[in-house]
């Protein structure tokens, strides 16, 4: 079984992690959060913020933001950068560390947001309807919960789909090096909608020669857009927008799933 988390626990992957989440299927992300603020309100919880890739923009924009996330490396990263910023917008930042499954605040938010399919961590069921209902209770009344999945493709999802042998590379400007991260096996387990990937992360020096490599891994539940529409109306969300981009594209098959709920 793979960990779902292994990835966010420390090394190359996490100090490199924004260089790959740029462009792709992420394109966009950050000004549609900003737009959010100006629709949604300016007390915002982030679920699983990571690197502060999200939450320090918005704390830029003159929102208090409150990141959660689990990794204690992830959150190392956001608290270095948040240190760097003008002490003003450093100050509407709290960051916690915690499970989004199970977390109580005692506070309540205009909304939330769980961007970069940070949803898709939990892998199980019964973990995604805590997480919902956790956010229900943490937004004022009519509050909206803004969440980024991926739309599955079919033939990727199925127990023998080869692993791509995917790679990508980044230019890391802070370590002066080139970067590979490729997925080298996935495991898909369509019973429990769960995708595992083993990965490789290399850094090379001006020559090509590897100088430093490890393996991590990462896993995900992937959740259909019919399947999500009901979990959120379990969970007292009703769904008020649905796109396959940060561009305004409607829903589309094996694209994104980004979606806005209001707290009913
Ligand atoms: C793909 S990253 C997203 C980071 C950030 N939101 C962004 O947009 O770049 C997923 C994050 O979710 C966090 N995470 C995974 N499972 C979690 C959980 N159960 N509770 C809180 N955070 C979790 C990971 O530690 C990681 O930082």
């Amino acid at each position: 079984m793979i960990d779902p988390n292994a990835f966010y626990a420390g090394g190359i992957a996490v100090r490199t992690y924004d260089l790959f989440v740029e462009g792709g299927a992420f394109e966009g992300d950050v000004d549609f959060y900003r737009a959010c603020t100006r629709r949604f309100g300016r007390t915002v919880l982030e679920l699983g913020a990571g690197t502060g890739r999200i939450a320090i923009p918005l704390a830029q924009d003159g929102c208090a933001v409150t990141g959660l996330d689990l990794a204690p490396a992830m959150l190392d990263l956001a608290a270095r950068r948040i240190a760097a910023l003008p002490s003003e917008a450093a100050a509407r930042i709290d960051l916690v560390q915690g499970d989004m499954a199970d977390f109580d605040l005692k506070k309540t938010f205009d909304w939330i947001v769980i961007a970069a399919r940070a949803f898709q961590h939990l892998i199980e069921p019964v973990q995604q309807r805590a997480a919902l209902d956790a956010m229900h209770r943490h937004l004022k009344p009519g509050g909206h919960v803004v969440m980024h999945l991926f739309d599955p493709r079919l033939e990727f999802c199925l127990p023998d789909a080869p692993a791509p042998q995917q790679a990508r590379e980044v230019w890391d400007p802070a370590a002066g090096c080139r970067v590979r991260r490729t997925i080298i096996a996935r495991h898909n387990d369509p019973l429990r909608q769960v995708v595992g990937e083993r990965m490789r992360l290399e850094t090379f020096d001006q020559a090509g020669t590897v100088v430093a490599t490890e393996e991590t891994s990462w896993a995900l539940r992937w959740t259909l857009r019919q399947e999500m529409t009901w979990l959120l109306e379990l969970c007292g969300f009703q769904p008020v927008e649905q796109w396959s981009d940060f561009h305004g594209a409607p829903p589309a098959y094996g694209k994104e799933q980004i979606w806005v709920a209001r707290a009913a």
